[in-house]
């Protein structure tokens, strides 16, 4: 049994027990995880809401938001996709799926938060954001009181949201990143990506979103390789910008994933013992684990509570 299946099998375990996970034994994979309680499945405070984003375009960011999310899923969590790409949206595609309708059908009132959810083969939902969904972003103060008090009725439905954003420091993206629980940052081993990764986290760390970020290595062809890169990172962001960022991981090029995204299939589902699957794995087992602390939460639960999570996501709009 590797790393990632004992830490699945212990997060289905305890919460089968309604019970705290006992540390897993590896500090530096999950340096917290023996600090508090973890509440049952029921209890858990709100929706936790995870942004994916990156400095570079292509990294992977949709192809990892599709692939953990199933096997987040797969953790027993209830798991919601929103392709928040405005421009370039293209997580329907890599999932093989055709929404009928989404976020705009929702703005223009043509369509309930019901009608634009897409369920998946995969066990997760999506809403789809459309090639007309910049549309959002002159919404009316009645059409976007309206459309928030309709995407707050999700809050119940999920207990992750994984927003999918497009690459790069546009006002859109930095304003999901900034509402977020907290961001993965996503970034390859190349100088430019890890240049633009680094651009990203100093934007954040110039706002008062405070957002806690993780990063995620994708594309290495190396354990060691992984480990310079995000050493690397995490200094530099600590030197020179005063940031905290933290490893959740990485995942290994890996040529299947390619042929996934030509065959328009995830690639936990179609190699699922593949090399990227099995790191998806570990990063998935992790974000769960995580996933039920309050403690990475932004503001206080009293605050979420009040305002709600899905009501912080498109503060943006106003
Ligand atoms: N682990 C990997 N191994 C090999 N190739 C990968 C891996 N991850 C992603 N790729 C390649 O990178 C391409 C881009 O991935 P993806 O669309 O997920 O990136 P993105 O960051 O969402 O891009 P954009 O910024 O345009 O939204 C994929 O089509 C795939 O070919
Ligand atoms: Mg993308």
């Amino acid at each position: 049994m590797d790393q990632a299946e004992r830490l699945r099998e212990l997060v289905k375990a305890k919460r089968a027990e309604g019970e705290a996970p006992e540390n897993t034994g590896n500090a530096e994979q999950d340096p917290d995880s023996s600090e508090e309680e973890f509440p049952d499945h029921e209890s858990r405070p709100t929706t936790k809401v995870i942004a994916v984003a990156s400095g570079k375009g292509g990294v992977g960011k949709s192809n990892f938001t599709i692939n953990i999310a199933i096997e987040l899923s797969k953790l027993g969590n209830r798991v919601m996709i929103l392709d928040a790409d405005l421009g370039l949206a293209n997580v329907d595609i890599l999932l093989g799926i055709n929404p009928k309708y989404n976020l705009v059908h929702l703005v223009r009132g043509e369509k309930d938060i019901k009608d634009i959810i897409t369920e998946t083969e995969f066990g997760i939902k999506v809403i789809a954001s459309g090639s007309g969904v910049k549309e959002l972003v002159n919404l009316s103060n009645q059409q976007r009181a309206s459309f928030i008090e309709k995407i707050s009725e999700l809050e119940d439905m999920v207990d992750v949201l994984l927003v999918d954003t497009g690459a790069g420091i546009s006002k859109n993206t930095l304003s999901f990143l900034y509402a977020a629980d907290y961001g993965i940052i996503v970034t390859t081993p190349e100088p430019t990506s890890l240049m633009d990764a680094y651009g990203l986290i100093k934007v954040t760390s110039q706002s008062k979103s405070n957002v806690p970020l993780k990063l995620v290595v994708n594309m290495v062809n190396s354990r060691e390789e992984a480990k310079e890169i995000t050493s690397r990172v995490i200094l530099l962001a600590r030197r020179f910008l005063n940031v905290f960022v933290e490893s959740y991981g990485f995942i290994y090029r890996d040529k299947n994933v390619l042929t996934s995204v030509m065959a328009q299939k995830p690639f936990t589902v179609m190699f699922p013992g593949s090399k990227a699957s099995e790191c998806i794995k570990e990063i998935a087992a992790k974000v769960s684990l995580r996933m039920q602390k309050p403690s990475d939460a932004v503001m206080d639960e009293e605050t979420v509570q009040k305002r709600g999570v899905f009501k912080r996501i498109f503060d943006f709009f106003q």
